[in-house]
């Protein structure tokens, strides 16, 4: 049945490639040995191809399949989401990421349930969470390997691949820091083999960074992936890649184009620290995504799940035709993170109000699911809780966005897209209006019982925080 052979290439890094510690101490270092790298060339799109990895002297895997990439698929399906990490089955002195072991789960339920229909997954930054220690990319590769053997595992470089303190690239107003634990982009940059040869030198021993910037096609979607890391200012040859590559997409064949990177151009969390680093890319950056009409901008970093209103300039839009909808899908399984942005100092606010730019905001774990024909394409953000959906929104290839789930929907989305949402079915619609005429009646009810029980308690709140008690006070 294995009928061909596909020679591999054999690459390795040495402890002096690394540019910090842990990565080039003797407790973070441990010898990669060879990593090989094989393509497999003139596939038919759609079919199952069957493989094994090996050698005879060596020995072989056992046999894994995979769907080709179909550029002419009727329907595109991605499991998009950052910071996944992993964990070890074991208990180790560094921070591991339990949680990922659910995001995996989910999306193996899911492929499996495609069938033959092909799908990918992008991982876009802060991937094993090793941060200079060696060992931890081996465990997160064993993690993945029910996926990644089945689909294409895409990746964006992520600051805990590569930061380091005399990265070539540093911009008084950036913070970058050492976040990379002195890897310095180098496992990353041979273990992974993604399109295109975006190459940046290190500046130091270590092989010049890679897997930065590409693109590619599949089936109704233009799939474009950039570094945050590295320099994507005008005039950079990051900036370049990406005007060109906007510029040139057909959109005949593909209507949708979805741009990936690391760190957010917009989130509503307290991320302060990248404040400046979101300014840039919302000056250099954006004004190439709202003149190209990208279709819908993910970001990872911070660790939450985000969806923002069609934007530019940070005020909403109507359709995405100009003003891409941007999403933060950093929740794959790294825990820590910022709060939201606490409210100025306005009383009568929520402590941490949401803005009216973010449709949708849940400190969840979970994975971003994306469906896409010629017509529409649709992103579903699934939380590991319960591998359900929660929060859905929909482009149209017209331009319109259908924001939200259901219950969402009826809440925030004008009546005709929410009409457009529940379809054709005139007993929905009705359900809709009942439901409504419902609530309405329930709201009017609680207002006139708020009236009354307030008038009670007179004015001895008089609207003033409490402060909550606790042992210490
Ligand atoms: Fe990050």
């Amino acid at each position: 049945m294995l009928g061909n052979s596909a020679a591999a290439r054999g690459v390795r890094y040495e402890r002096e490639h690394m540019c910090n510690a842990p990565a080039n101490s003797s407790i973070g270092w441990r010898d990669p040995g060879w990593i090989f790298h094989s393509v497999m060339k003139n596939l038919n799109g759609g079919v199952r191809y069957y493989y094994q990895v090996g050698s005879d002297s060596k020995g072989w895997s056992e046999i894994h399949s995979f769907i080709a990439r179909d550029v002419y698929a009727e329907e595109t399906i991605a499991f998009m989401f950052g910071d996944m990490g992993c964990a070890t089955p074991y208990t180790t002195f560094i921070r591991t990421q339990d949680e990922s072991i659910s995001t995996v789960k989910w999306i193996l339920r899911d492929i499996e349930a495609l069938g033959d229909k092909p799908a990918l997954v992008s991982h876009i930054g802060d991937i094993s969470y090793a941060r200079g220690y060696s060992w931890v990319w081996d465990e997160f590769f064993a993690q993945i390997e029910p996926i990644a053997s089945r689909v294409p595992y895409h990746v964006c470089i992520g600051n805990h691949e590569y930061d380091f303190p005399t990265q070539p690239w540093k911009p008084d107003w950036g913070t970058y820091g050492n976040d990379g634990g002195g890897e310095c982009g180098v496992p990353y940059s041979l273990k992974f083999n993604m399109p295109g040869n975006s190459s940046e030198p290190t500046g130091t021993k270590a092989p010049p960074t890679r897997n930065l910037y590409y693109s590619y096609d599949m089936g109704s979607v233009h799939f474009l992936y950039i570094s945050t890391e590295t320099n994507f200012l005008k005039g950079g040859s990051q900036y370049e890649f990406i005007k060109r590559d906007l510029e040139s997409v057909n959109r005949e064949k593909t209507p949708f184009i979805v741009v990936q990177g690391h760190r957010p151009m917009y989130t509503t969390s307290n991320e302060v620290r990248d404040a400046m680093i979101r300014q840039k890319m919302v000056e250099h950056l954006e004004p190439l995504f709202v003149e190209n009409n990208v279709t819908l901008a993910l970001w990872g970093h911070v660790h939450r799940y985000e969806r923002f209103c069609p934007i530019s300039n940070n005020t909403c839009g109507k359709q995405w035709r100009g003003s891409p909808v941007h999403l933060v899908i950093g929740m794959g399984g790294q825990d820590w993170q910022p709060i939201w942005q606490p409210r100025p100092n306005h009383p009568g606010l929520p402590i941490f109000p949401q803005p009216e730019q973010s449709m949708y905001r849940r400190g969840e774990f979970g994975y971003t699911r994306l469906v896409a024909n010629k017509e529409k394409l649709t992103v579903s953000f699934v939380g590991n809780h319960d591998g359900e959906v929660h929060d859905t929104v929909e482009m149209l290839a017209s331009g319109e966005v259908i924001s939200g789930s259901r219950e969402d929907t009826v809440k925030t989305v004008p009546a005709s897209a929410a009409a457009a949402l529940v379809g054709k079915s005139e007993s929905n619609v009705l359900w809709y209006v009942k439901g409504a005429g419902l609530m309405v009646i329930g709201v009017l009810l609680g207002f006139v019982m708020g009236f009354f029980t307030r008038g009670k308690k007179g004015s001895s709140s008089d609207n003033r925080w409490i402060p909550v008690k606790n042992e210490e006070t």
